[in-house]
């Protein structure tokens, strides 16, 4: 089947998506029958270029590589700014892949381009935690009512299977409760202390350099991210409707490199630990730093990697690694999210 795609937001998460695209697009189509084009990009920043029959994504690519403009795609013929509102009306794509920047507080602009996208009658696939935390079940209503799919694996575990493994493997169980690490950058930087005696600061620049951490790394020390996640968790696989503002999360700017070298000593580590528990009606959850003996199989969870650990009423409990953040692991679970919409159509 063909689809046509276009990408709202072309930072990390979108050019790690091109990437994937330009170099798996033969074999997806081979493999799975899944024909994709981009029919139209825009970005705050880098930004617009459509063509309705599809861009050359390799030379979007070069442009983006080169630290030059998408209105450089057709040379001479400069696009005007485009509103990404307007884009998603006019665009003819049937999926709209919402990569924005993430705003927790609000879930703006994401979340109405979310609604506008849903409203034309388009799929909706998005890595962006605002909407999700903020808006699911809304969002999610929306889409049933419009016919279409609204999928956001790429917001919790980048491309690490969460949601569709509901669809799958565990599908059928209840869980009781969910304790992992979410937040890719707190957990590089306990990382790099540990293991490199490197500076709390040093650390985090570097996760800024490699592209875990958010725009406003606050977000990411402060457990806000974390948080988003562990709500996303909570009314998502434990059906609840927890808000953001519910929770005050405890982030890492408390743990100084001397704290993380006692608790060497003494056989434990620092983790940032995200929870969420469903007792009856009720829901609790939670984001706080907390100190693992080395035997807990959180404790070895190391780097940008995260973890998650279900407890389930058949399976009992299953622990879930993998890549947190990053381009291609997040590029991944768009296409993840692409490639259900095409399984769930056929
Ligand atoms: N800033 C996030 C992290 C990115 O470090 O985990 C992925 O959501």
């Amino acid at each position: 089947m063909k689809y046509k795609i276009g990408l709202i937001g072309c930072g990390t998460v979108g050019q790690g998506l091109l990437e994937i695209l330009e170099t798996k697009g033969e074999a997806l189509k081979k493999d799975f029958g899944f024909d994709a084009k981009v029919v139209a990009i825009t970005d705050k920043i880098k930004g617009t270029a459509t063509a309705p029959g599809g861009l050359d994504i390799k030379k979007v690519l070069a442009l983006l590589s080169q630290g030059k403009s998408l209105a450089d795609y057709r040379p001479g013929k400069k696009a005007a700014e485009a509103d990404p509102l307007d884009v998603i009306a006019a665009c003819d794509a049937d999926i709209i892949a919402e990569l924005t920047y993430t705003n927790i507080q609000t879930g703006e602009p994401a979340t109405s381009y979310i609604k506008k996208a849903l409203q034309a009658g388009k799929h909706v696939v998005t890595s962006n935690k605002g909407p999700a935390a903020l808006h699911y079940h809304e969002l999610k209503e929306l889409a049933k009512k419009k016919k279409v799919q609204l999928r956001i694996e790429g917001t919790v575990m980048s491309g690490t299977p969460v949601f569709t493994l509901f669809e799958s493997g565990f599908a059928g169980n209840e869980v009781k409760e969910i304790k992992g690490i979410l937040n890719g950058t707190t957990n590089f930087i306990l990382t790099k202390m540990e293991l490199e005696n490197m500076d709390y600061a040093d650390a985090l620049a570097l996760a800024q350099k490699l592209g875990y951490a958010e725009a406003d790394p606050t977000a990411d020390v402060g457990g806000f991210d974390a948080l988003a996640k562990v709500v996303i968790l909570s009314n998502v696989i434990l059906g609840g409707d927890v808000k953001p503002s519910d929770i005050k999360p405890i982030g890492i700017t408390g743990i100084t490199k001397q704290m993380v070298m006692e608790a060497k000593q003494e056989g434990f580590r620092y983790k940032l630990i995200a929870q969420t528990k469903r007792d009856g009606g009720k829901i609790t959850a939670g984001v706080a730093p907390q100190k693992l003996p080395l035997s807990d199989p959180l404790a070895g969870v190391m780097g940008a990697q995260n973890a998650l650990t279900f407890d389930m009423d058949l399976l009992g409990k299953v622990t879930i690694q993998g890549p947190g953040a990053g381009k291609l692991a997040t590029g991944d679970a768009i296409l993840q999210d692409l490639l259900a919409i095409h399984r769930n159509l056929r």
